[in-house]
């Protein structure tokens, strides 16, 4: 079976390509780069002793894609290719939805034009907004605060569009919760250009001194200790829950939205003590203002991806500070 991966060279797609060739799929994978560097898959493939087989190329890029298809049988697609920066998503939205929507929209006619109707697409929890918590996928979506939100909304309607037009599609929306955390190899993780704009990694960039200072944003919500509450899920439990969808898409038709979290909530500084713990460093950090669209606390109600998917995170927070603590001691510099 060949999986084609836009986007592995990312994040959360190079831990997915590792658990993919690991459970002895083929990959083929589409990136342009813009968020990653081709290093990442040259580590996918140290760890897993298998081959990666890649392209350069934007997923806009028609021709670029059909060469893809025309190359290779792909019998599923898993795709991670976008831009995710929320905040630059509000100074940016047209950048945001010419990558992000018309990007996927390009991808799609080609699958279809290849006759490859099978994708699992990396949406957001973001599609819900706010409503009660736990959030559960029978809840009402789209009432987003930012473009980047928007796309992964507009994207899941799109593909809802497309299987009402065609029941041969078969498609898993997973609604990923917050991902930290690296593989456990230290080879890959999250490496950010420039300064991040997400917890885990500024963390880890002060306790290795490469920043100053932790700002935590807001300590006076309604929770427990007045800073806001997230679902964090390790990356490699994120990778797995993409295995079990690949799996259940290519034995069905249909289109199914997935929670993928741990369904618990941490505060910041429940976070920031366990990096403490894991790392052995103090974290310099101050109290802060709001950041602005922040929601005082999500988490998940993984239940359907649970018994539906087969799927259930492994690992706890301790693990996932350790593991990220591992990957910035390794590579106090990013992959280059
Ligand atoms: P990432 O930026 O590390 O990975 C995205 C990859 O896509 C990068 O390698 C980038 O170079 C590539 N890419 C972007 N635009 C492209 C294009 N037009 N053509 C080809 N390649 C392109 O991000 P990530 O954290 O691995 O996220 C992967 C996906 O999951 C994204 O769609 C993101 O929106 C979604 N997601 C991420 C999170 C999160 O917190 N990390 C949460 C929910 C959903
Ligand atoms: C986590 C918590 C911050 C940085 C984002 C997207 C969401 C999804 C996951 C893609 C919040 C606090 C952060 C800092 C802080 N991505 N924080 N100081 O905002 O929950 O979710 O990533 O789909 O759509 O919005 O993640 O890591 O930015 O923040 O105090 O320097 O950490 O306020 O409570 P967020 P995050």
């Amino acid at each position: 079976m060949t999986i084609l991966v836009t986007g592995g060279a990312g994040y959360i797609g190079s831990h997915t390509c590792v658990e993919l060739l690991n459970d002895g799929y083929d990959v083929v994978v589409v990136d342009n780069y813009y968020n990653s560097v081709p290093e990442v898959l040259n580590r996918v493939e140290k760890i897993t002793g298998k081959t990666v087989k890649r392209y350069e190329c934007d997923i806009r890029d028609r021709e670029g894609l059909e060469k893809v298809f025309e190359e290779n049988t792909i019998d599923a697609v898993i795709h991670f290719a976008g831009l995710k920066a929320v905040g630059e998503s509000t100074k940016l939205p047209l950048l945001y939805y010419q990558n992000n929507v018309y990007g996927s929209v390009v991808l799609f006619e080609v699958m279809s034009k290849f006759d490859c109707k099978k994708i699992v697409f990396s949406s957001s929890a973001t599609v819900y907004g706010n409503n009660p918590i736990p959030y559960k996928e029978t809840m009402p979506t789209g009432d987003v605060s930012n473009p980047y939100g928007r796309t992964k909304h507009f994207i899941e309607q799109i593909l809802g569009d497309l299987y009402r037009s065609d029941d041969q599609w078969s498609i898993s929306l997973l609604r990923y919760f917050n991902p930290i955390g690296a593989h456990e190899s230290g080879l890959i993780g999250e490496d950010p250009n420039g300064i991040p704009n997400n917890l885990m990694p500024y963390i880890s960039r002060v306790a290795i001194g490469k920043l100053p200072q932790l700002t935590v944003f807001g300590g006076d919500y309604d929770t427990k200790d007045g800073t806001c509450i997230r679902d964090y899920i390790h990356v490699v439990d994120l990778a797995k829950a993409h295995l079990c969808a690949v799996a259940k898409i290519l034995e069905t038709t249909g289109i199914e939205a997935y929670n993928i979290g741990n369904g618990k909530g941490y505060s910041v500084l429940d976070i920031i003590h366990a990096f403490e713990k894991a790392s052995g460093k103090k974290l310099n950090y101050v109290i802060g203002d709001r950041r602005e669209g922040d929601l005082p606390a999500y988490y998940a109600d993984a239940e359907k991806a649970n018994t539906e998917l087969n799927w259930h995170a492994e690992y706890d927070i301790d693990k996932i500070c350790e593991d990220t603590w591992n990957f910035q001691t390794k590579n106090p510099d990013g992959i280059k």
